[in-house]
């Protein structure tokens, strides 16, 4: 009865234009945030990048960057969250976020938390937003 279907999701993305593709209108753009040295390891920082509050944390050498607001009720994930591996724990009521996809590892939050592009340059720490085409 169903009559829904989904179209093939292609995420292979060929080096040769096509002029005859619509482009994506989504890319993202990074921004320089900080210095990378500013982030030591097993620690995170939020910043403000555009409308968003995102916390760039190390962890094991790797840098991750994602919205410092847990979905639960809102509190810091940067300040007083605790890191262990690529896991964040909400310092509110434990929420534990996967700092690499962003999903629910276990606790009360209802919702994955939007994670970003990030990395060094020259220094700099630079964190990838999205920036919607027009
Ligand atoms: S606000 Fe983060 S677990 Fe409740």
């Amino acid at each position: 009865m169903s009559t829904a279907y989904r179209a093939p999701v292609e995420t292979d993305v060929s080096c040769s234009s096509n002029p005859g593709l619509e482009e994506v209108d989504q890319m993202a753009e990074f921004i320089t945030v900080g210095k990378a040295d500013d982030i030591k390891e097993g620690e995170a920082t939020a910043f403000q990048v555009g409308d968003e509050e995102v916390a760039v944390a190390r962890s094991g050498g790797t840098l991750y960057a994602f919205n410092d607001i847990c979905t639960h009720r809102r509190c810091n994930l940067a300040m007083g969250g605790e890191i262990d591996g690529t896991t964040i724990t909400c310092e509110c009521h434990g929420s534990m976020f996967d700092m690499a996809t962003g999903e629910v590892i276990g606790g009360p939050a209802p919702e994955p938390i939007a994670t970003y592009e990030v990395r060094e340059e020259n220094g700099d720490l630079q964190v990838g937003v999205q920036v919607n085409g027009g």
